[in-house]
């Protein structure tokens, strides 16, 4: 009865699956060799399906045999070769920026902005569920990675995002800076707190160095350098001033005027353009799906030129 209810259940499952589906047979070893289980397990593969074959030992029977159920690791490690055979990314080395940077005024004032992080890290996921393998150097914030493979570098200013930066960049295949960067910060931070005893203040500002430039400048033929665009007013021209200016292979354009786009958001819309000037408009969708179509255009342009 209860085994019955259990085969119910697991043909339902099978059923409804949509997905490819792996079996990893347990019987005793006269039930295995059976010209109906063997006809069932080609019938399987007629459907795509994968075995992972039994092994050799100890059965339910008390009788010795092939028959044993794969060990738990076996199929772990089954498992893991199978889904990183077709990733697309494997063995490339990529580099994502993401979050703010502060820049300090005194010890407890900066200059920031409002970015959260959101999409580089979604970017930094899909890149490594791609296969690829990720350092991300991201700004403060309060975002954890699911993917514990991803090499995470916690920095706080311009300048330490473009020292980290540059370094991972000399062994990347590529890079997607999606940092908010500050461009300016204060030509000297106060060391103790400013106290409001001292009257009114002018903060004098100084250009922080900029990482994509930087990187563009640095840019080898087999590298794919893709940059960020916030914009507020002609939106695509700017855009476009940017691939050339800090010589980018692509663009990530977000209007600060589109409902659902922008910083804190969990939805994002986005254009991409080339250098070649090709835009892809995509909807609004989620920061998570949005990172999906950023990285297939990734993809694409690291594909073999024909
Ligand atoms: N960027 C960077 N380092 C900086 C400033 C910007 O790496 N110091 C990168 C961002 O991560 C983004 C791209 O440059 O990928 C464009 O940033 P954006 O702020 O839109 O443009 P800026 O080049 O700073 O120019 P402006 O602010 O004048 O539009």
């Amino acid at each position: 009865m209860a085994n019955g209810l259990c085969d119910n259940l697991l043909l339902a499952t099978y059923l409804s699956a949509r997905c490819k589906v792996y079996f990893a047979p347990a019987m005793d070893l006269d039930m295995y060799k059976h010209k109906a289980t063997l006809d069932n397990i080609k019938r399987l593969h007629s459907f795509g399906n994968l075995i992972i074959h039994p092994g050799n030992g100890e059965l339910a029977s008390g009788l010795f045999g092939e028959g044993r159920m794969a060990e738990p690791e076996e199929i772990i490690s089954f498992l893991e070769k199978e889904f990183s055979k077709d990733l697309l990314l494997k063995g490339k080395k990529a580099l994502v920026t993401a979050g703010p940077t502060y820049e300090a005024i005194d010890p407890v004032r900066f200059i920031g902005n409002h970015s959260s992080g959101k999409m580089g890290f979604a970017i930094a996921e899909e890149l490594a569920a791609q296969g690829a393998e990720v350092t991300l150097v991201c700004g403060p914030n309060s975002l954890k990675l699911n993917n514990t493979d991803i090499t995470r570098i916690d920095i706080t200013s311009a300048e330490e995002l473009y020292n980290a930066s540059v370094k991972a960049f000399k062994t990347a295949d590529l890079a997607v800076l999606s940092a908010a960067v500050a461009d300016y910060k204060p030509v000297s931070a106060a060391k103790q707190k400013i106290k409001k005893t001292e009257g009114s203040k002018n903060i004098e500002l100084t250009p922080t160095k900029d990482t994509l430039a930087e990187l563009g400048k640095m840019k080898k033929k087999d590298q794919l350098l893709v940059g960020f665009a916030l914009e507020t007013n002609n939106e695509v021209e700017n855009a476009k001033v940017k691939i050339k200016k800090k010589n980018l292979d692509l663009i990530v354009l977000n209007s600060m005027n589109d409902k659902g786009a922008g910083f804190k958001k969990d939805t994002n819309k986005v254009s991409i353009i080339d250098k070649n000037n090709k835009t892809i408009k995509f909807e609004l969708k989620s920061k998570t799906e949005v990172a999906k179509d950023i990285v297939n255009v990734i993809i694409k342009g690291l594909s073999p030129k024909k």
